[in-house]
C-alpha cells in the first residue's frame, strides 16, 4: 500500500501544521474543521508560515502555491473517504478523539490508516473506537511543525509491523525524522520533558531564581532554544498541565505532578502566548520577543 492522499482532522496549531508540510510533500490533503471561522484561521496561519520559508528562500513562490493547491480544505467528514491516512489532530479530550475515530472508522475505506498526534491520550484506547486495530497508530508531531524536525511514530500491541514501517516512511517523506516508540503516557519525549518543565516550576516557588533567570539558565548554560518557562507558554500552559495530569495519573510519581503554581494559572487562564499572559506578558511592549507571534 502507498500513502497519496492524507486527511488531517482539525486545523489548530498542530493540525495546520501537520497539514502544511503533508502539502509541502506533494501530498493531497484534506484540512477537516468545524466551521469556516476556524478552517480560515488555519488556512491564513499555514499562508503566514508557508511565506516564511519564501522570504528565508527556502521553498520558492512556485513551491508555496503548489503546496496551497494540494491543501482540500473541507467542513465535511465525508471528504476522508478515499483517504490512504487520517490523522487526528484535534483537542487532548479522549471522548471527543474517541467519538471521531468512531465516525472515522466507518467513514474511511477500511485499508486506510487511522492516526492520532495525541501527546497523552493512550493510543490503544483510541484504538479500541475502531474496528482496524492493525492500522491504527500514533504520529506525535511537535510544536511549531514546519520546524521542528521529530515525529513519535507509536505503536500498540495491535499495530501491524506493515503499518508501522508505513508510519516511519510517511514521517520521512514529510522531511521529519520519525522515532518508534510503545504506547505509554508521554511516549519518549514528553516522558523526559514534562518531569523537567515540572522541575522548573518546583525551583522557581522554592526560590531557586527568578523566571528569567531560570530560562537564561537552561538558554545559556545548556543551548536549549528556549527556557522551560518560554517553553511551557509556547506549548500553552493549559495544554503542558494536562499532559502533567495525564502522565501523573498514570505513573503515581511526584515528579510528573503539576505544581500548586501551574494548576493556579491554568485555573485563571494564563495560558501563555495564546491568551496573551503565561510566565510571560505577551503585550508587553518593552519586550519584543515575547510579543513576536507568526
Ligand atoms: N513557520 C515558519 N517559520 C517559523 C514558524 C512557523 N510556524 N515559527 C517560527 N518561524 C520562524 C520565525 O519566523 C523565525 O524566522 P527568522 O529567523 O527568519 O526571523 C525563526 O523561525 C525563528 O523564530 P523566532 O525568532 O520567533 O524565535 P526562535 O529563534 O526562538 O525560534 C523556535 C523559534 C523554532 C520555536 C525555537 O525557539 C525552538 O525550537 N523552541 C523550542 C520548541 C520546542 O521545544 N518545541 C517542542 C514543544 S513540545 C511539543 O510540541 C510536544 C507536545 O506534545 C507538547
Amino acid at each position: 500500500m502507498e500513502i497519496r492522499k492524507v486527511g488531517v482532522a482539525g486545523c489548530g496549531l498542530m493540525g495546520s501544521g501537520i497539514s502544511q508540510v503533508a502539502a509541502v510533500a506533494g501530498f493531497s490533503t484534506v484540512v477537516l474543521e468545524a466551521s469556516q471561522e476556524l478552517l480560515d484561521k488555519g488556512l491564513a496561519s499555514i499562508g503566514r508560515s508557508l511565506s516564511k520559508f519564501v522570504e528565508k528562500g527556502e521553498l520558492s513562490a512556485e513551491q508555496k502555491s503548489q503546496a496551497l493547491g494540494c491543501l482540500l480544505p473541507t467542513l465535511t467528514r465525508e471528504e476522508f473517504a478515499d483517504c490512504d491516512l487520517v490523522i487526528e489532530a484535534i483537542v487532548e479530550n479522549l471522548e471527543r478523539k474517541k467519538q471521531l475515530f468512531r465516525e472515522l472508522d466507518r467513514l474511511v475505506k477500511p485499508e486506510a490508516l487511522l492516526a492520532s498526534n495525541t501527546s497523552s491520550c493512550s493510543i490503544t484506547e483510541l484504538m479500541t473506537a475502531t474496528r482496524r486495530p492493525a492500522r491504527f497508530l500514533g504520529l506525535h508531531f511537535f510544536n511549531p511543525v514546519p520546524l521542528m524536525r521529530l515525529v513519535e511514530v507509536v505503536k500498540t500491541v495491535a499495530t501491524d509491523p506493515e503499518v508501522v514501517q508505513l508510519g516511519l516512511d510517511f514521517a520521512r517523506r514529510l522531511g521529519k525524522t520519525p522515532i518508534l516508540t510503545t504506547d505509554r503516557a508521554g511516549f519518549i519525549v514528553n516522558r523526559l520533558l514534562i518531569p523537567y518543565l515540572m522541575d522548573a516550576v518546583r525551583a522557581f516557588e522554592e526560590g531557586f531564581g527568578t523566571i528569567e533567570d531560570i530560562d537564561q539558565g537552561m538558554k545559556l548554560g545548556c543551548n536549549h532554544p528556549m527556557g522551560p518557562f518560554a517553553l511551557m507558554d509556547f506549548i500553552g500552559i493549559d495544554t503542558t498541565y494536562s499532559i502533567a495530569e495525564i502522565l501523573f495519573n498514570e505513573y503515581r510519581e511526584k515528579r510528573f505532578a503539576p505544581p500548586p503554581l501551574l494548576k493556579r494559572m491554568f485555573l485563571a487562564g494564563m495560558y501563555g502566548r495564546k491568551t496573551g499572559k503565561g510566565f510571560y506578558d505577551y503585550a508587553d511592549p518593552r519586550n519584543p520577543k515575547a510579543n513576536k507571534r507568526l
